[in-house]
């Protein structure tokens, strides 16, 4: 696991963004990237869809498979993470809208739903890049405290934290939904390279248990300590609390070359 402090949450984006720019224009055009939603990467979002107006990186033959979906929140709805997706990935990186996925949270059959959603991205040759967040309880995806480290694409049911948590961006009186689809730990295991973002010191404490815990399905993040590539880029708020501070990489003091951002 790569540890990267940066300034602020502008500049993890940026970081985030450069380090998935070159992941996508090694692998090429049908590139297969892994996207999240949540407030954490939307600076990273930001960033890429400034690469792509540029020219500098072309994503209309990608596909991009989505992680998670509430259950039984129309599609439309601006909360729900088709829409969401649609927004701030689809659009802005110039996708084909038919080659991005997001799993059915409407199906009548939401195990299958599951199912074809792992058999979806397996046909896709599986994800080049993963790009997660990490909620307060150190939840990734919408796997929650206690979720099977081996777990595949399935139903969820939120915790109390979490509908919280979220509760922020429902209008009011407009019920959290108790349930999700996500793709499991075992399926964001699979991605090729995977890049974790988080800012503000409210994911200082998941960040800590999430990089220098035990792996323990109580910590779901932790369970990217078994991965061989991911890149954690916090800013300075959200590694407050890591014990291993100084020996990690600061984007100030000790950037390696190969990492440099762009100066535009
Ligand atoms: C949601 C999403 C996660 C996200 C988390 C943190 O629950 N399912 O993928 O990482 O929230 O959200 P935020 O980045 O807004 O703090």
């Amino acid at each position: 696991m790569e540890v990267i402090v940066c300034e602020d949450a502008i500049a993890v984006g940026a970081h985030a963004a450069a380090y998935a720019v070159r992941i996508a224009k090694d692998v090429g055009p049908e590139v297969v990237l892994g996207v999240a939603t949540g407030s954490s990467p939307l600076s990273t979002f930001e960033h890429i869809a400034q690469a792509v107006a540029r020219g500098d990186v072309d994503l209309r033959h990608a596909r991009a498979f989505a992680l998670d979906e509430y259950v039984g929140i129309p599609y439309d709805h601006p909360l729900s993470y088709h829409d969401t997706i649609r927004r701030t990935v689809t659009e802005p990186f110039k996708l084909d809208p038919a080659n991005v996925h997001v799993p059915d949270g409407n199906a009548q059959d939401l195990r299958h739903a599951g199912e074809l959603y792992e058999a979806m991205i397996h046909d896709a040759g599986g994800i080049d890049v993963q790009f997660l967040g990490v909620g307060g309880n150190g939840h990734i995806g919408f796997n929650e405290p206690t979720s099977s480290l081996a777990s595949r694409t399935r139903v969820k049911t939120l915790t109390v934290q979490t509908r919280r948590d979220n509760a922020r961006f429902f209008a009011e009186g407009e019920q959290v939904p108790k349930h999700c689809v996500t793709q499991g730990l075992g399926t964001i295991l699979e991605a090729r390279h995977i890049v974790l973002v988080a800012s503000g010191s409210g994911k200082a404490h998941a960040i800590r248990q999430l990089v220098e815990g035990p792996v323990t399905a109580m910590c779901p993040g932790s369970v990217l300590q078994l991965h061989p590539d991911v890149r954690v880029i916090v800013d300075v708020e959200a590694a407050s609390e890591l014990q291993l501070r100084d020996y990690y990489t600061d984007v100030q003091a000790n950037l390696p070359s190969w990492q440099q951002l762009p100066t535009h």
